[in-house]
């Protein structure tokens, strides 16, 4: 299998990306979007205080989305990439690419993020800080994002895909 799994923090643009990639011809999956098709509320339990709920339904559509076909997925920014369900997984089938920005540059993209809501500024910095090491460690590459618009960091992310897979 060829495939290419997008993550980084929220608003680094994995979905726009993988959007791109549909238009391109390229077949996509959304975490996100099939977490929420299989239960549209889900997204409150984060806002609520009731996350376990959500990361149990997002391991189990994660777990299903790494056993499927696809050429690039968006991952939600909050994946455990230490879960048994992924245990080798990206070592082999499934490059991870890491769409970087600092958190400066994300921060106009949150307002409507339900765990920025329930966290508030500074814990949700905390968070961002927490998680950036996990997804340098996860990642087979790493894309920036600062100061860049979508089709530049496209192009980067299609030289990527030609590279491993053309
Ligand atoms: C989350 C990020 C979201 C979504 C959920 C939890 C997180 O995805 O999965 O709201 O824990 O940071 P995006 O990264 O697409 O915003």
């Amino acid at each position: 299998m060829r495939r290419i799994g997008l993550i980084g923090f929220s608003g680094s643009g994995k979905s726009s990306l993988a959007a791109i990639a549909s238009q391109n011809g390229f077949t996509t999956v959304d975490t996100d979007s099939l977490i929420e098709k299989q239960n549209p509320e889900v997204f409150e339990l984060l806002e609520n205080g009731r996350e376990d709920e959500f990361r149990t339904l997002e391991t189990s559509v994660i777990s299903e989305v790494l056993k499927s076909d696809f050429d690039f997925a968006a991952f939600g920014g909050g994946v455990h990439f230490a879960h048994p369900v992924w245990k080798g997984i990206y070592k082999s089938s499934l490059k991870l690419v890491y769409l970087r920005s600092s958190f400066e540059n994300l921060a106009g993209r949150f307002e409507e993020r339900p765990l920025y809501r329930k966290l508030g500024l500074e814990s949700y910095k905390r968070l961002f800080r927490s998680r950036v090491p996990l997804y340098e460690k996860a990642a087979a590459f790493v894309v920036d994002t600062d100061g860049r618009g979508l089709n530049e960091i496209w192009s980067e992310v299609f030289e990527i895909w030609n590279s491993l897979f053309r």
